[in-house]
């Protein structure tokens, strides 16, 4: 079976965590605060923390934004992984859900309405799949009204938008290191922001001191792993952006098929590879038995998921009945990426 994803760890990785293990120092040491001060520099940001987690980190996010009571709301877009909303919920305050356009991301009028309506604190847009969600007009509205922008960066690092990285395009922004991801630690996350006062609140609620505080911190294996991870990024994003090249040659002409787009001014970097097709399910389970690992992201919506308060979501609610991915991943060979592309072919073909 070619899998979905796979991590792409090389002898760089394996020495580093051979080196860990024979220095003894196996947390809070070298690793933690060069991964740390790499990937700060690496997005271009002020301040970065290393949580064990991108629900984590968007968590501890939402505390430093204010988030506290059932009166808190925060806007969510309705496709994005289940995180997204639960940490809203765990933080204490009530998730709105609004619509996603064509780049799968935040519709910026679908925010408006949801704003117009329940007046929130905080908005989180998600880089859906890898490509930043439209962040200007986000923004702009958002300052308008005196609400955070919280970016859910978990699926898009080194991501751009008008030549700007993911991470840098709010107020706040929360990664994951999970082990599918473009820089993958196992488990791991960074909360990244430019302003003292929002840092300030963080470290309150990550470093024990004055404030009751939680330990969430990651090893100096997954730092370390991290690490090299952060060196190869741009390289792997690359062969990434040229396999998504490759499949969108193959698959613009087939009949039904939908293949991403990646809009002006952005830079997508395929975390996910995504297409949409009316007789998704049959597609997958053929594929399934060719021995390509397909799946479908996402099967729900978050207001779905979470029976949550949403504005009309009538566009992400038709996504999830014909939205799925094949494998996308760094080390994918040719002849696997040749079999992907016949598979998908055939199978499409003859639906
Ligand atoms: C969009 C999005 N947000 C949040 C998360 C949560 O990250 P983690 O699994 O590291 O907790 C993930 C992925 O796992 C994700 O894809």
């Amino acid at each position: 079976m070619i899998p979905i994803t796979k991590p792409a760890f090389g002898p760089e990785e394996e020495k580093t965590v051979l080196e860990i293990i024979k220095s003894g120092q196996i947390t809070r040491g070298k690793w933690t605060l060069k991964f740390k001060e790499s990937f700060r520099d690496y997005i271009d940001t002020g301040f970065c923390h290393t949580v064990c987690s991108g629900t984590a980190a968007l968590y501890i996010s939402l505390k430093a934004l204010g988030i506290n009571s059932k009166e808190d709301k925060v806007v969510v877009p309705a496709l994005s992984f289940m995180a997204t909303i639960d940490a809203v919920i765990l933080a204490g305050g009530t998730p709105i859900v609004c619509d996603i356009g064509e780049d799968y991301c935040m519709d910026v009028n679908s925010l408006e309405e949801a704003i117009e309506k329940y007046n929130p604190k905080v908005v989180i847009p998600v880089h859906l799949f890898g490509q930043p969600a439209d962040m200007d007009p986000i923004n702009e509205l958002c300052k308008e009204k005196n609400i955070y922008v919280l970016e859910d960066a978990a699926q898009a690092h080194g991501a751009e938008y008008k030549g700007f990285k993911a991470g840098k395009l709010g107020d706040i922004s929360a990664f994951s290191f999970y082990a599918s991801k473009n820089v993958a630690m196992g488990e791991g996350g960074a909360i990244l922001t430019e302003s003292p006062s929002l840092d300030d609140k963080i470290s309150n609620w990550i470093e024990f001191g004055d404030h009751p505080a939680l330990n969430l911190r990651i090893t100096e294996f997954q730092a370390g792993i991290g690490y090299w991870q952060l060196q190869k990024l741009d390289e792997n994003n690359d062969k990434r952006r040229k396999i998504a090249e490759l499949y969108n040659k193959e698959f613009k002409d087939l009949p039904g098929l939908i293949i991403p787009k990646e809009f002006e001014n952005r830079k997508h970097v395929y975390h996910i590879y995504a297409l949409r097709h009316p007789n998704r399910d049959e597609i997958v389970e053929k594929l399934i038995q060719k021995g390509i690992g397909a799946r479908v992201y996402y099967e729900y919506t978050l207001h779905q998921l979470r029976d949550a308060p949403h504005v009309d979501c009538s566009f992400a609610e038709d996504i999830t009945k014909e939205i799925f991915a094949i494998p996308m991943y760094p080390s994918l060979t040719k002849r696997e990426i040749d079999f992907i592309i016949k598979s998908v072919k055939e199978v499409v073909q003859n639906i």
